[in-house]
């Protein structure tokens, strides 16, 4: 295990690589990719292995999902988060947005709100709007450089009986917050109460820094009202290989989904996802604890990089996720002007903040899932696009 081993991405056509995408995105090809939530590092051995030996056998036709990859996602959520998922309340789906997108639909009506959680990952407001529902922000409060869920808000948008979703993200992208028990169970009280679907969105589930720890939201909440999204995709670094499920306790509506599913045919199985997912949540553990170990490490590096430049960037600490949230409010730049500083100035690919809702507005997400080298390489080009920003170009 080297995270920091340098792999070229460029050689397949990978979205956060590509020339095409940062032209797109960015209007800069040369910029440090660092915007696509996927990591820049090669998954775990075991995984490998598990895949060549798979692609060995040179046969790639139907197949079901054995009880063994049921077994080892069962165990690693007992074991890692003391969460005892039934097997009978798991169903499949081809990636944790499609089954978003199948939730929002079976709990709402069109024109009704779905609650998002601002700024949020921005895929939740495409999904939300193609469903033909309306965005409704309860958003975060930033409370001394540490984020923090509005109840009060929040009860008054789940009282209006127009509004039947919202979309927790836990761990939060692109915040990095790491709810604890008492947050989600006041999340789950509130939306119980106003009858409100809670589509709890756990992909990043398996990154938190101690003391800090994953809590799912059915182990707090029950099940009655609510689903949680889960999948190896980014934990293993594997979300090319597409695949989820989805725990949805209540019976009627994990018959609804079930048969939603069956009906348009997006329960068919990849050899190759479920020979990697098994592999990963039997084998994986000591390669995801190095790995935390290294994002941590990144973290630290950001931080001290931070402190000892002044350079009017600050890192919002993240409890968890592979995602460094800066706040570069001090530069004074409007949400289109920050978004040149980094793409042609700092010749960097950055999520810009307000891509996750306005109130990201000043913010930016680097992706650090990544060889600690380019975490560097980008705080460099941030460090002397900052100086040229405040002294000139002389400097
Ligand atoms: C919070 C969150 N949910 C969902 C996804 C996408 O998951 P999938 O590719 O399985 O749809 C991402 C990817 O960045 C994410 O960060």
């Amino acid at each position: 295990m080297n995270f920091d081993e340098y792999v070229d991405r460029s050689v397949y056509p990978t979205l956060k690589w590509s020339k095409s995408f940062l032209a797109k995105y960015f209007g800069n090809e040369e910029a440090i990719p660092m915007s696509v939530a996927d990591m820049d590092l090669k998954a775990p051995p075991a995984v490998i292995e598990q895949l060549q030996k798979r692609a060995a056998h040179r046969i790639y036709g139907y197949e079901y999902r054995p009880e063994s990859y049921f077994a080892a996602l069962i165990a690693w959520y007992q074991d890692r988060h003391g969460w005892q998922i039934e097997r009978g309340q798991i169903e499949p789906s081809p990636s944790i947005l499609s089954a978003i997108a199948i939730l929002i639909n079976q709990h709402s009506d069109e024109g009704d709100g779905v609650i998002l959680q601002t700024p949020v990952f921005f895929e939740f407001r495409m999904a939300i709007k193609s469903s033909r529902r309306k965005v409704i922000k309860n958003p975060l409060k930033l409370v001394e450089g540490h984020y923090q869920m509005d109840f009060e808000d929040l009860e008054r948008k789940a009282a209006d009986p127009r509004n039947k979703v919202l979309i927790l993200c836990s761990p939060h992208n692109p915040v990095g917050r790491v709810w604890s028990t008492a947050e989600l169970a006041q999340v789950a009280e509130i939306c119980r109460r106003h009858d409100v679907f809670v589509i709890a969105d756990e992909v990043h589930g398996d990154f938190s820094f101690s003391p800090h720890r994953f809590v799912p939201y059915l182990k707090v909440a029950g099940g009655e009202n609510g689903a949680a999204c889960i999948s190896p995709a980014k934990t293993f670094n594997i979300s090319g290989i597409v695949n989820a499920l989805t725990v949805i306790p209540d019976e009627e509506h994990r018959r609804r989904f079930h048969e939603f599913t069956q009906r348009y045919w997006v329960n068919k199985v990849n050899v190759f996802a479920s020979a990697a997912t098994e592999a990963a949540y039997k084998d994986g553990g000591a390669w995801l604890d190095a790995l935390l170990a290294y994002l941590r490490g990144n973290v630290d590096f950001i931080r001290s990089y931070l402190h000892h430049n002044d350079i009017g960037i600050s890192l919002i600490e993240p409890e968890g996720t592979f995602l460094a949230w800066l706040d570069f409010r001090e530069l004074g730049l409007d949400a289109k002007a920050l978004e040149r500083f980094l793409s042609q100035d700092a010749q960097l690919a950055l999520a810009p903040g307000y891509w996750f809702g306005r109130e990201g507005a000043g913010f930016a997400r680097m992706t650090i899932g990544c060889p600690r080298e380019t975490v560097q390489r980008a705080l460099d080009r941030l460090a002397s696009a900052t100086r040229r920003l405040r002294y000139g170009e002389g400097i």
